[in-house]
């Protein structure tokens, strides 16, 4: 971020890094030809430490939707039983399309700002099965919350081991703790534009063996979204439809400052940007959506107070370089969102404080200079262990 650029929070796309967009201008080479194979196969590998599986990591151009389509087209048949877990509009968009293709969807949902509890997951899975698939969300960007991934993964392996575990990790694999074959995740979702430093257009699906079993009987209609057809061409380092070439030469790169950066400074690095906009909010007045106890390291969401005129206030913040996200589904108005995944460092969350502070004192409201900027730092500073 530079003068001239606006401080772009939202939850993704997020911004570039220098190195990143300039790849994206790269000439194009031949997507059936041995420069790609290479790209690709190389991507791959390094997405696999990322997401710590052993197993298949397909790449599908397509925005992150398209990536939970496949999961569900892939491995499941019409009338299947599914459990799906839901805190939020990711979580229903996820069921919605189990829906859509037929399966036999119950929905367990929480709270708007609660993350899933495992007791109620145990005895939704206990009341009903045999279970097909289990559908959760690691971290859902509408309402800021981060699922106890690792917990509910072993409920579901204890009462209903039959079933496939379906994760969409969009918007935290990549920055936050996560673990695919350690917790036993059959098939996980990200998408380029999140924590990847990426433009938009590709999404990655992590596939098991299990899941690899499912999807040779799975009978739901597909085509585009078929991951075994992407599985047969990635075999011989292609796609089965044309790629999103710029996107991948851009992952290319970003994934070696990833790998340069380490994962797990990456999500030390998250967890000092997420503590520092939960702590500057908080000065500023803001009561935050999320449960404390799963708030987002990625993204973090604020109510908006009933006399805060949202349009003004937003108007002031993008004149001064900040752009912020609005709420989703049921929180349209209500809250507005920040997001702190990717390329983001303390310094940016410092002068989205700057900027929060400034416009709250322009529009007349009681915030004392500073206080905001100084709380995020002593926050991220804590968090990174370098102030007690
Ligand atoms: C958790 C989650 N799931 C799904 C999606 C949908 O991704 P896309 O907008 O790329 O289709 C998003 C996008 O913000 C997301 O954050």
């Amino acid at each position: 971020m530079n003068r001239f650029e606006p401080n772009l929070r939202i939850p993704g796309p997020t911004s570039l890094p220098d190195a990143v967009r300039e790849a994206g201008a790269r000439q194009m080479v031949n997507h059936r030809g041995p420069e790609f194979a290479t790209l690709q196969n190389g991507i791959i590998e390094r997405l696999k430490k990322f997401y710590k599986t052993d197993h298949d990591v397909l790449i599908v151009t397509a925005a992150g939707t398209g990536g939970l389509e496949s999961a569900i087209v892939s491995f499941l048949s019409p009338g299947d039983k599914i459990l799906a877990i839901t805190i939020g509009a990711f979580g229903d968009r996820f069921a919605k399309i189990a829906t859509v293709y037929g399966a036999d969807v119950t929905k367990l949902s929480f709270d708007w700002g609660m993350a899933a509890d495992p007791a109620k997951v145990r005895a939704a899975l206990t009341a009903g099965g045999p279970w097909k698939a289990v559908l959760m969300t690691q971290n859902e960007t509408s309402t800021a919350v981060t699922n106890p991934i690792e917990g509910l993964a072993k409920v579901v392996k204890e009462v209903a081991p039959e079933a496939l575990l379906i994760v969409d990790a969009i918007s935290g694999l990549g920055a936050v703790p996560f673990e695919t074959d350690g917790w036993k995740l059959d098939v996980v979702v990200s998408g380029s534009q999140k924590a990847w430093m990426v433009a938009p257009g590709l999404c990655f699906v992590s596939v098991s063996p299990r899941a690899w079993e499912a999807a040779a009987v799975a009978k739901m209609p597909k085509f585009y979204f078929d991951l075994a057809a992407h599985k047969t061409s990635a075999e011989s380092g292609q796609t089965p439809w044309t790629p999103a070439v710029a996107v991948m030469f851009q992952l290319d790169v970003a994934l070696n400052l990833m790998e340069q950066e380490g994962l797990e400074e990456i999500w030390r690095r998250h967890a000092a940007v997420g503590a520092a906009v939960r702590a500057g909010l908080t000065t500023l007045g803001f009561k935050l959506l999320a449960d404390p106890e799963f708030a987002s390291n990625t993204v973090t969401g604020a109510w908006i107070p009933e006399d805060l005129d949202w349009k003004a206030f937003n108007g002031k913040l993008r004149k001064l370089g900040l752009i912020v996200a609005g709420g989703q589904g049921n929180l349209k108005g209500k809250i507005f969102r920040i997001g702190h995944l990717g390329h983001v460092t303390v310094p940016n969350i410092l002068n989205a404080m700057a900027v929060l502070e400034q416009t709250l004192i322009e529009l007349g409201r009681p915030v004392t200079p500073g206080a905001s900027v100084g709380a995020a730092q002593v926050a991220a500073l804590k968090s990174l262990g370098l102030v007690k």
